[in-house]
Formats: structure tokens, C-alpha cells, sequence
């Protein structure tokens, strides 16, 4: 028996609604994201997708959560909150995270993007972060343990900064997460550590693997709105997270649709590829 909550094959294809949805919202922010738009604009765009959906915000309400998503900029690592005054600039870094809730099963999911012309180094922070996250999610297979997605990440995130030169660092104090029934649930799933240690991961877990990478030197802190994350040092950071189940063939990333970035897998690893390989649908 886990200790942990496992999804039969039916309740991981609601899941797999709730992750279409959040998917969908994300795919039409990205597109809406230019100089000039409000992060409080992106806000109601969210919002009004997640509920034409039939679907719920998950974060609204969450322990006093003001809003649809987190939009951070720039600094801001995570959990910054949208508003009508935080207008975004040419070059800006924006992660947004988004989570809604379909039939009383969660997806959560976060890109970041930038904002008109962004640097050639920001954008290889992009890439590093996002890279780093599907390194993570090929680890999320039967067999394996919760510390080999976390070593995944850091040796990905580890190696993408030795080739800059720079150095990257994942965000301190922050972890993925079980979920599920409810958006946070065990186990956490931390962003490094040793590989083969940690909980045994087996068909029906769910996890959101969520790397949070900063050129700099990784500490954080929360600002006095109780929220919103920053780097100690001013660095820029990114935040890519995906919703993925473990199935008997492997991962199956919940949050992600053609065009998201769930054909970068390699295809051995079982990753559902375009929302159409039969083996995941028939649930
Ligand atoms: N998806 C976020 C996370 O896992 C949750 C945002 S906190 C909220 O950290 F309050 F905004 F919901
Ligand atoms: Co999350």
C-alpha cells in the first residue's frame, strides 16, 4: 500500500480535464502576453477561461489567495499576485502559474515567457528551466523514487549553468508537490538531492515537479504582501511546472498539449504525445 493518493485510471482522465484546462488558459495567456498588458488583465483572461471550461480556479481562495494565477516578473521567482497596476515591459520575464480544479481533481501547471525582444541570456534561462523540468518528469515512471526526479532536475540545471559559464541556481526553500484530490499533497518533491532515495513511485501517483531557476545565487525572500517570492540578490528567474501521472508505461503529462512542449520527451519514455496515444485514453 502507498502512503500516497492513488488515482484509478478514471479518476486520472479527470485529471487529465483539469490539466487540458489549465493548458488551454496558459497557451492563450502566452499568446496574449505583449508590452503594455496588466498582469491584472492576464488575470481576468485566466479566469474567464478556467470557469468557460466548466472548471474552477484552484488558487483563488487558497489560504487567502487573491487571485487566478501568479504572475511573476522578472525578480519575482513565484507567487507574485496580478494586479492593474504592474504593467509589463519589452525584455520582461513573466512566469505565470495557473491550477483549476474539474470535478474535484487538480491541475497545475506554469510557463514562463518573455515579454517582446528578451536577451539572449534570459532566454537560455528559459530553456535551462524548462529543459530541466522535462529531465524530471522522464524520471516519473513505476520503479523509480521521488529522488530521482529531484536529481534529474538539479544535474540538468547544474549542467545548463556550467555551459553558460554563469551559473544557475534552483530557487531555495520551494518543492513540487503531490497532487490530486487537493492541489498540495505528499510527497514534496524537492528540486535536488540524491538520486535512489525518497518514496518508491508506482502507477497512480500524480506529481507537480515544478523547477524554479535563478541566474544568481538562489536565496529567497518573501515580500511583506505575504506572497510574492523574490531573489535575495535581484537576479531573474524562471519557473516551468507540469502536472504528470505515473503510469504503468510511464509519465503522462497531464498539463501539457501539442504545441506546450510534450513532444520533447523522447518517445521510449511513454510521455503521451499530441493527447492521442491510445494506451492513455481508454481509462
Ligand atoms: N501552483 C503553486 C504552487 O504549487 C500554487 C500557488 S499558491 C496559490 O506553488 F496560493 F496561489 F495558490
Ligand atoms: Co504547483
Amino acid at each position: 500500500m502507498s502512503r500516497f493518493e492513488i488515482k484509478t485510471p478514471a479518476q486520472l482522465e479527470v485529471m487529465r480535464a483539469a490539466g487540458l484546462v489549465v493548458a488551454g488558459t496558459l497557451g492563450t495567456l502566452a499568446q496574449a502576453i505583449e508590452p503594455g498588458i496588466t498582469t491584472g488583465e492576464l488575470d481576468r483572461i485566466a479566469e474567464r477561461e478556467i470557469r468557460a471550461a466548466g472548471a474552477t480556479p484552484s488558487f483563488k481562495g487558497y489560504q487567502g489567495y487573491p487571485a487566478t494565477i501568479c504572475t511573476s516578473v522578472n525578480d519575482e521567482v513565484v507567487h507574485a499576485i496580478p494586479t492593474q497596476h504592474r504593467r509589463l515591459r519589452d525584455g520582461d520575464l513573466i512566469s505565470i502559474d495557473c491550477g483549476a480544479i474539474v470535478g474535484g481533481w487538480h491541475g497545475d501547471a506554469a510557463i514562463t515567457v518573455g515579454v517582446g525582444a528578451i536577451t539572449r541570456e534570459h532566454a537560455e534561462l528559459l530553456q535551462a528551466c524548462e529543459a530541466a523540468l522535462w529531465q524530471g518528469i522522464a524520471q516519473a515512471r513505476p520503479g523509480g523514487r521521488i529522488g530521482d526526479v529531484s536529481h534529474a532536475v538539479e544535474q540538468a540545471v547544474r549542467a545548463a549553468g556550467q555551459r553558460r559559464g554563469a551559473g544557475y541556481r534552483l530557487a531555495e526553500g520551494y518543492t513540487g508537490h503531490g497532487i490530486g484530490s487537493q492541489m498540495h499533497m505528499d510527497p514534496s518533491v524537492p528540486n535536488c538531492g540524491p538520486p535512489g532515495r525518497g518514496p518508491r513511485l508506482v502507477p497512480g501517483m500524480a506529481l507537480a515537479i515544478e523547477p524554479m531557476v535563478v541566474a544568481g545565487r538562489g536565496e529567497t525572500v518573501v515580500l511583506a504582501d505575504d506572497w510574492t517570492v523574490v531573489t535575495a540578490d535581484g537576479g531573474w528567474a524562471a519557473h516551468f511546472e507540469h502536472t504528470v501521472a505515473i503510469t504503468p508505461d510511464g509519465p503522462w503529462v497531464l498539463t501539457a498539449i501539442a504545441g506546450l512542449g510534450d513532444n520533447r520527451v523522447p518517445q521510449q519514455s511513454g510521455i503521451e504525445r499530441g493527447g492521442s496515444t491510445p494506451g492513455h485514453t481508454g481509462g
